[in-house]
């Protein structure tokens, strides 16, 4: 590319830039990811910085998004919407700080605001006598769409402002502008997203490749009703032209937008210290996993309007921000194939080989196509370019494939017939979206996986055994269930691959210590349906016998706090099968333990009467145990937050939807240096350690069937 003529490269890029940006910005139907999008964007900038007589006053770089299409009547900016240069790393948002500073002088004091980026599409709300007259889309800064009556729809965006109550009357702000324009973003949640999709792939429409062209497309719809169908909200983070009232910065631009009725982003916040500002700015990248909307960055805004003004504008970027983006989490690839694995419970899962490509700095060959439906639904197929998606610490899942992008050569998947293991028979049950391998005690590879699962730290927790010894075991016929485990001898692993004598002391060392295991691990290990290691403490600790427990009626399971009517059908299922009962029977025989050790004795009571739930990765100790250490201390630990709960105990990437729902019913989170303190013993975990706790991690890096 680079011994290319730069002047015919720069109409390609242009040409090529023109399309991306009008498939994004105005079709809502993008066909590269953002970061293909900013490679060309970025080889442009460069041409044009070395050739600046390249340049033309419609380059794409000169530009901010999209022009307005024909959908919409347009409407001119009376003063242009800008956008935001890109910051990737702290070192480049340290670099605009630099020149802030040079050219305001070493010394001035300034504040600086930091916001989220939500990723939605950028709006401008006209108010005149306070009511709500127009609503544009940006368009291409100078010229947007009038889009009034969609926005009308959305119930965050106020069709009047607020009058100031008395109590803000002292507030100089607190009036109600002659006009104003409010700006900023329609977004939509990730959970409406999802759901938005799932209507859209069940009905055989296009699903939308992300939050933000899901938002985009919602709101530039012919039809109104179709938008307030939609499920989009408002926040406000700026105004354009105003008069009748005073703003001095950003910040107080906020408080005034807030008391006007808008919804503002409740982590907006205001440092005078530039490094805290950075602190925060990190710590954002960390709370990603756990919003309840998309983010793809943070804006800093230099706060004071004197030092805007005195920075200006560069092209189409303010000086005053920056947007400090992190790392994509979505992207294009190519679907190479679709194969098929086998779970511990025979459910049979497609997972998509796709041509490796970086995400957020990870590089993804594989991806999660969840089950047949979801391909069929959004008519994925092989040789597709498809939308990958990786969140948090979640497997990657391909979205949905870029149907402008086929060239007919793509393949549409149909499951097979037969079990790639064994060959049984697949079955799909009535009403459920999986198809399963029947062959419950003959396909080696389900024997496979509930020995890897059986192995797992967070059940019997075996070193040593991993997928490649489950694999040796089952092929040499070695065992025909997880109990042959604890039969296997030092002639049985001799031509186990890279094996010597000490080794194989030390694996078969490794078993028989697990047969010391508590009984709710062994629990977990059996890997019914449902049970976890809060399910399975909860059943150790109410039957304390696997005898006790494969007596119990469905009923009783369902008596226990914090079981529901679900898992305790699955449990007694579980138990009621001949096969399970003889294999707990033949665990048991082997010397697994099956009575739980006798209760240890209350360390105090600090926690009676409290409800936990726990989720994420705690710093010092495993969710196991915490969960011990509240019961310790009287405390209790279920599977879900509810209105009951009085505490939620939260690691690092707690993911899922526990932090949100307490978030939402006001459950107090608490961390793991909160809990110690409500104990009031910070050396808990010391001294706990010391009992018999091994388990440092759940089952969670495994794939689950349920
Ligand atoms: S300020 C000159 N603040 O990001 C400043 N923008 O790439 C213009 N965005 O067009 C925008 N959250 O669509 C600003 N807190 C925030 C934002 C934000 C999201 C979007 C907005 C804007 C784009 C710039």
């Amino acid at each position: 590319m680079s011994n290319e003529n730069p002047s015919e490269r720069a109409v390609q890029l242009r040409e090529q830039l023109w399309t991306h940006n009008y498939r994004y910005h105005v079709m809502d139907d993008p066909i590269i990811s953002d970061a293909e999008y900013d490679a060309l964007m970025r080889e442009l900038r460069a041409i044009e910085e070395s050739h600046p007589e390249l340049i033309v006053p419609d380059s794409p770089t000169r530009r901010v998004g999209g022009a307005a299409s024909d959908k919409f009547a347009k409407v001119r900016h009376p003063v242009a919407m800008l956008s935001l240069g890109n910051g990737f790393d702290e070192t480049d948002v340290r670099t605009w700080r630099e020149r802030v500073f040079r050219l305001l002088g070493e010394a001035t004091a300034l504040s600086f605001t930091v916001e989220p980026k939500i990723d939605g599409l950028a709006i401008a709300l006209t108010y005149e006598q306070g009511r709500l007259v127009r609503g544009a889309t940006r368009g291409d800064g100078e010229i947007g769409e009038d889009v009034t009556a969609n926005l009308r729809t959305i119930a965050s965006i106020p069709l009047a402002l607020h009058a100031p109550t008395s109590g803000d009357s002292a507030s100089p702000l607190a009036q109600i502008p002659a006009s104003i324009e409010v700006r900023g973003e329609v977004y939509m949640r990730l959970d409406a997203f999802e759901q938005l999709n799932k209507r859209l792939a069940a009905t055989g429409e296009r699903v939308a490749a992300n939050p933000r062209n899901a938002a985009a497309g919602s709101l530039r719809q012919k039809d109104p009703g179709i938008t307030a169908a939609r499920p989009l909200r408002f926040f406000a983070y700026a105004v354009g032209p105003f008069n009748g009232i005073e703003l001095r910065s950003q910040w107080e631009t906020l408080q005034m937008l807030r008391q006007f009725g808008f919804p503002i982003n409740r982590d907006a916040r205001r440092f005078e210290d530039f490094e805290q500002a950075i602190v925060y700015c990190r710590e954002w990248m960390q709370r990603r996993n756990v919003l309840e909307y998309e983010v793809d960055g943070v804006v800093l805004k230099i706060d004071s309007f004197a030092h805007q003004r005195e920075l200006g504008v560069v092209g189409r970027d303010p000086r005053w921000a920056i947007a400090w983006k992190f790392p994509a989490r979505e992207t294009t690839s190519r679907l190479l194939e679709i194969v098929v694995n086998v779970g511990r419970t025979g459910v049979i899962t497609p997972n998509a080989v796709i041509e490796p490509v970086n995400l957020g700095g990870v590089t993804v060959r594989n991806a999660s196509l969840h089950n047949a439906d979801y391909i069929h639904e959004r008519d994925i197929r092989v040789g597709d370019y498809v939308t990958v998606k990786r969140a948090g610490d979640v497997i990657p899942h391909i979205i949905g494939p870029i149907v402008d992008r086929r060239d007919g050569s793509e393949q549409i998947w149909h499951m097979p017939a037969t079990c790639p293991a064994c060959g049984a028979a697949l079955e799909r049950a009535a009403g459920e979206s999986a198809y399963r391998c029947i062959n419950v005690s003959g396909c080696p590879a389900q024997l496979i996986r509930r020995v890897e699962y059986f192995v797992s730290r967070g059940a019997m927790d075996i070193a040593g055994i991993g997928e490649k010894q489950a694999e040796f075991f089952v092929e040499h016929g070695l065992i025909s269930d997880v109990a042959d485990l604890y039969v296997l001898t030092a002639e049985h692993l001799r031509d186990l691959d890279g094996y010597g004598a000490k080794k194989i002391t030390n694996l078969l060392a490794a078993i028989e210590q697990s047969k010391q295991r508590p009984l709710m691990r062994v629990i977990i290990a059996l890997g019914i349906r449902f049970v976890g290691e809060v399910v399975a403490q909860l059943l150790a600790q109410r039957f304390g016998s696997f005898e006790a427990l494969m007596a119990a009626t469905e009923e009783q399971i369902d008596d226990i706090d914090g079981i529901g009517p679900e898992i305790a059908s699955s449990v007694a299922a579980y138990f009621r099968d001949p096969v399970n009962r003889a294999l707990v029977a033949k665990l048991a025989a082997v010397g697994v333990r099956s009575e739980a050790a006798a209760a240890a004795p209350p360390r105090g009571e600090q926690l009676t009467n409290k409800t936990f739930v726990i989720t994420g990765t705690l710093p010092g100790m495993s969710r196991e145990q915490a969960a011990e250490l509240i019961s310790a201390y009287g405390g209790k630990v279920t599977g879900s937050v509810t209105k009951k709960t009085s505490y939620l105990l939260a690691g690092s990437d707690p993911g899922g939807t526990k932090y949100t729902k307490a978030v939402e019913l006001g459950v107090p989170v608490l961390d793991e240096a909160g809990l110690l303190a409500l104990i009031g013993a910070p050396s808990a975990i010391g001294d706990l350690s010391s009992r018999e706790i091994q388990l440092p991690d759940t089952p969670g890096q495994m794939t689950f069937d349920v």
